[in-house]
């Protein structure tokens, strides 16, 4: 059973410059939110309360200004920095201590997750016990992504990194759950020829020793990126459409919170006073009424 996760909130988000030039990607706006409650969402539905969030050196407090220590949402959030980006893999190695002798969820920072059975596959896959599991989904260009290669019975045969002209269009998206093995194997690998740890090369471990399988999504979930400008713009696009069709909101960290019975309508009254009178605020009153 999985009950702690980490976030990836570091990285130069250089293909996003200027906008990134002072604050950090996953703190830009997706529509009415920052993109970093999108994740943090995800992780939340799982029903993960115990989560490290590791940042680029000298951001936390930007971080902290948002979300504080978690409780707001009934959570508990640990900050670290890392000093450059070393690959996803240097998560586990900076987290050795946050993840003790447990298993643990990894969600890239500025990965968009979206689905009606969203939440109990999340579930199903955070009863790993051994292994590693990872969430695939279909992308009209799998050079852009970690992809998957499977055989007849959908078992995992191979994994590449962006590779050109693939047969597979089967992405490896940014959600992946491990055992405790994973701070062990992360600190075997050996840099790659960019100078970084590769996921794809500790998923390999996992894939040689038989110890890897996926969850698919499915086609009637989303998957978005916010790899470019555009990606944000037209992930905005995808969340302002439905929130203002449904009149839900998409990632309202509090809700999530309140649905869990993980805070109470106090909590959402100090949540209202933090956020100021803001259309967000709006929404958590009618949630209380
Ligand atoms: C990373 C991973 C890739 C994965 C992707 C998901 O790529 O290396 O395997 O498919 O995240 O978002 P990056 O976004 O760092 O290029």
């Amino acid at each position: 059973m999985i009950r702690k996760g980490i976030i990836l909130a570091g990285g130069y988000g250089t293909r996003m410059s200027p906008l990134t030039k002072a604050t950090n990607k996953q703190l830009l706006p997706v529509y009415d939110k920052p993109l970093i409650y999108y994740p943090l969402s995800v992780l939340m539905l799982a029903g993960i309360k115990n989560i490290m969030l590791v940042v680029n050196k000298g951001q936390r407090q930007q971080f902290k200004n948002l979300l504080q220590d978690g409780t707001r949402f009934g959570i508990k959030i640990n900050y670290v920095e890392q000093e450059k980006p070393k690959g996803l893999p240097d998560a586990f190695i900076l987290g050795e201590k946050f993840i003790g002798k447990d298993n643990i969820a990894l969600i890239l920072g500025d990965n968009f997750f979206y689905g009606q059975s969203l939440t109990k596959k999340l579930r199903k896959c955070l009863a790993l016990n051994m292994g590693c599991k990872i969430l695939v989904h279909p992308v009209s260009k799998p050079e852009l992504y970690g992809i998957a290669y499977t055989n007849k019975k959908n078992k995992i045969v191979s994994i590449k990194e962006k590779p050109k002209n693939s047969k597979s269009n089967l992405a490896i998206t940014g959600l992946y759950f491990f055992d405790n093995k994973v701070i062990q194997y992360s600190k075997s690998l050996k840099p790659s020829k960019r100078n970084e740890l590769e996921i794809v090369d500790l998923l390999n471990i996992y894939k040689n020793k038989n110890r890897l399988s996926a969850e698919y999504l499915g086609r009637g979930g989303a998957w978005l990126d916010t790899g470019s400008i555009d990606d944000y713009y037209n992930t905005s696009n995808f969340v302002s459409t439905l929130e203002n069709r449904q009149g839900f909101k998409i990632a309202c960290l509090e809700e999530i919170a309140l649905k869990n019975n993980w805070i109470n309508k106090n909590n959402i009254k100090k949540a209202i006073s933090f956020y100021g009178n803001c259309i967000y605020s709006s929404y958590l009153k009618k949630l209380i009424k």
